[in-house]
């Protein structure tokens, strides 16, 4: 099924009804085949569905490990309408001079405002009291109804200080906080201070994880790292569900070893571990990885994901590439 020279390029769409519906914008410069059930594809409909394309333009979530990558000897680009590429085996991707692109930079404010929402629930105990009032459970105002600890002037933890650690950071200076850091580069900026890790688990009122998952952040917090932390301490994850043991954390929330938790992201998505404790923990929120999921945003990563396909199918350079790009992923392209 290799395009022949003259071709147009073959893009393929891993999901239905994408916002700003990529499939039209692409139809200008390419054969765009989409995926036309509501049901995510599975390995198997993947490899279906990219057999004989160029491009995948596809999401976090889709597995795109070698065997897929081996499956698809057309395949140059993958453009992910999402930041986090751990979906993506980039090694073999570019083992196999195939390129890979993410959509950084149209989701990190969305995705602090999200990381705010869920600090001030697990403080102030919103998604608790809310369940209390459907439940008819209020019935006079005591003054120790529902008492939760302050956000304002609270000293924040930021792990991982890229685009979405630093839109964190700035929102917390509205709220009267302290802000701290650590990433693997040392150094402050105005508005946060670098720490060495330990000393942030320590002091921190909040810590607030946003590193990327690889191996060296996989099981980054654990019981270690959760003891070190206040016991009145509250976990933000809105990174990946891998950076934390998630049977220490429902420990440390059960125990006292820390107060409370706001988890936008688990270690199995999109249908957890239903054995899991922290569903029964009511000082833990949990939402289903919405951390981007304004309209605004999403159109944004599948835009960026279009263009990247575009400036790719045109021989111009991708905009916002990871990995390592050939010259010869560019020129097998057909156009
Ligand atoms: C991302 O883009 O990495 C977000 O987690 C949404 O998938």
């Amino acid at each position: 099924m290799r395009a022949a020279s003259g071709q147009r390029p073959r893009v393929a769409i891993s999901r239905l009804n994408m916002p700003s519906d990529p499939a039209r914008r692409l139809a200008d410069v390419a054969e765009v085949r989409e995926w036309n059930r509501f049901e995510h594809p599975s390995a198997a409909d993947l490899r279906v569905l990219t057999d004989g394309a160029d491009v995948l333009l596809c999401v976090n979530g889709d597995e795109i490990d070698p065997a897929l990558l081996e499956a698809s000897p057309d395949l140059r680009l993958i453009a992910l309408a999402s930041t986090g590429y751990d979906s993506v085996d980039v090694g073999a991707a570019d083992r196999l001079d195939i390129a890979v692109t993410n959509s950084q930079g149209t989701l990190h404010e969305t995705t602090a405002d999200l990381t705010f929402g869920l600090i001030l629930a697990a403080r102030r105990r919103i998604s608790e009291a809310e369940r209390y009032l459907r439940a008819g459970d209020w019935r006079q105002d005591d003054l120790d109804l529902m008492l939760g600890l302050d956000v304002w002037g609270a000293t924040l933890g930021i792990v991982g200080y890229g685009q979405i650690g630093q839109a964190v950071a700035r929102r917390a200076h509205g709220f009267g906080m302290t802000v701290i850091h650590h990433r693997r580069t040392r150094g402050d900026d105005q508005w946060s201070r670098w720490v060495e890790f330990d000393e942030l688990l320590r002091t921190s009122d909040i810590v607030s994880l946003h590193v990327p998952s690889t191996p060296e952040t996989r099981l980054l917090i654990g019981e270690r790292e959760l003891r070190m932390m206040k016991p009145t301490a509250t976990l933000v994850n809105a990174a990946r569900g891998a950076v934390v043991d998630e049977a220490a954390l429902a420990r440390a929330l059960r125990e006292g070893w820390i107060g409370s938790a706001g988890l936008d992201v688990l270690q199995e998505e999109p249908v957890p571990d239903p054995s899991s404790e922290l569903f029964d923990l009511p000082n833990c929120v949990i939402v289903p990885h919405i951390g981007s999921a304004t309209r605004a945003a999403r159109e944004a990563m599948v835009h960026m994901a279009t263009r990247n396909i575009i400036e790719f199918t045109a021989g111009r350079p991708l905009i916002t590439p990871v990995g390592r790009i050939t010259r010869a992923a560019v020129e097998r392209v057909p156009r």
